[in-house]
């Protein structure tokens, strides 16, 4: 018999949640199904772990749902994506409302197909007001592009006379980014890649990473609260250290 599942303690869970979400095409392989039907798969995760991490009262879980290096993707593949981005953001408007989630986006928004689009900043806007858990979409995001819009408009503002070069701190930096806000605590990567993938790069200085062998779309409530669990267990030094001695330090 398994072992019954530990509790979550709730004042070790993680404020900021961050997802690569990958292995959607190898899950519909292995099982002779078309990489598509991996994708719809996938975004029918997305449901069951937003509606947990809802649940669990996280402030904000981001997802990499679509890297500016996807466009490069066979144009069918990419068809399909945008399509079922559309489908996911009309369809889960009611799941959204229901668990109090506000729906975001970063990356290049301007990339995406108009339909799309539209339904982004209808759900976006209807979503706006709900208190609960911030769920990102990142979409036509890179780390760098993002690191280079930033510095782009920190050069426009210097050349604008409202910044001075002197003045530009690291907070000045994270509050350049597509959406200013708490790092994530924890990193979690599906499928077994050992890579961050140009996801969050500036904001993932300190995450806690997690990686599993499960491909996005076997990863459910079971194997989440398993990452939470290990979060839980790790101590967050951030460079420094947690128990320091002094004395030890100076003989
Ligand atoms: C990687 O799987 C995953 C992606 C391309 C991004 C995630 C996309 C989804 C979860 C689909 C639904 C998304 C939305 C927002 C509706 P992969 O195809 O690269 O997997 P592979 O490495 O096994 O081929």
């Amino acid at each position: 018999m398994s072992e019954p599942q530990q509790a979550l303690d709730p004042a070790k869970l993680p404020r900021h949640l961050a997802i690569i979400m990958d292995g959607n095409g190898r899950w519909a392989q292995r099982r002779g199904m078309l990489r598509a039907a991996g994708h719809e798969s996938g975004a029918d995760t997305i449901r069951t772990v937003t509606t947990e991490c809802a649940k669990l009262g996280l402030e904000q879980l981001t997802l990499y749902a679509f890297s500016n290096e996807n466009w490069k993707r066979p144009r069918t593949e990419i068809t399909f994506l945008m399509r079922l981005l559309r489908k996911f953001l009309v369809n889960e408007r009611p799941t959204l409302m229901e668990n109090d989630v506000r729906l975001t986006a970063i990356g290049r928004l301007d990339d995406l197909p108009a339909p799309a689009r539209r339904e982004l900043d209808k759900t976006m806007e209807l979503t706006a007001d709900n208190g609960g858990l911030n769920l990102c979409l990142a979409l036509s995001y890179g780390g760098r592009a993002e690191l280079t819009d930033a510095m782009r408009e920190l050069g426009r503002r210097i050349a604008a006379g409202e910044l001075a070069p002197e003045d530009i701190d690291e907070s000045t930096i994270s509050r350049a980014l597509y959406q200013p806000g708490r790092d994530p605590d924890l990193l979690v990567r599906t499928a077994g890649e050992m890579r961050v993938s140009n996801f969050l790069l500036w904001q993932i200085s300190y995450a806690e990473i997690f990686v599993t062998n499960a491909c996005w779309p076997e990863f459910g409530v079971d194997q989440l609260h398993a990452a939470l669990r290990d979060y839980a267990t790790r101590t967050r030094k951030f460079g420094g250290l947690v128990d320091p001695q002094p004395e030890a330090l100076h003989g």
